[in-house]
């Protein structure tokens, strides 16, 4: 069984993160998804609109995913890559590059980004309303 992992915050779900997934899952035959904990978004300066609890609830609800799992810090990928025996590690190419070191021990691959959206415009637009 291959088993794929990718990371991130999903933050007012929108479909970038539904294509990202669905082609994470395109990749192997099990897809773990680590969800940034609050705590862990504190560390990055980062405010979510929604709570790590809900996000993940939201996440595993998706049919691409079989397993999610909390992102406490940016150390753990190792890690969680020997722990769960992951074939393929997934980013968006906003990271491209940035994950390299993680060859040793798996396939890293970046996917393209969906095009104009992101939580980020989300929520500036919302501001604007
Ligand atoms: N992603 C994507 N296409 C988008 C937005 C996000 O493929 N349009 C991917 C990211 O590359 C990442 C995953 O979705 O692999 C989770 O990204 P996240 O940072 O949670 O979403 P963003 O919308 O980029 O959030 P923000 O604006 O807060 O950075």
């Amino acid at each position: 069984m291959k088993k794929v992992i990718t990371y991130g915050t999903y933050d007012l779900f929108h479909v970038g993160h539904l294509n990202i997934i669905k082609r994470a899952k395109e990749l192997g035959d099990y897809l773990i998804v680590a969800v940034s904990s609050d705590k862990f978004n504190e560390i990055k300066g980062k405010k979510c609109a929604i709570p790590d609890n809900e996000r993940m609830e939201i996440v595993k609800a998706i049919k691409y995913v079989d397993e999610v799992i909390s992102e406490d810090s940016w150390d753990q990928k190792i890690e969680d890559i020997k722990k769960y025996d992951i074939d393929v590690f997934v980013m968006g190419d906003d990271w491209k590059g940035k994950f390299d070191f993680l060859k040793e021990y798996c396939e890293v691959v970046y996917l393209s980004r969906t095009p104009d959206i992101s939580t980020t415009k989300i929520k500036k637009e919302l501001k604007l309303k």
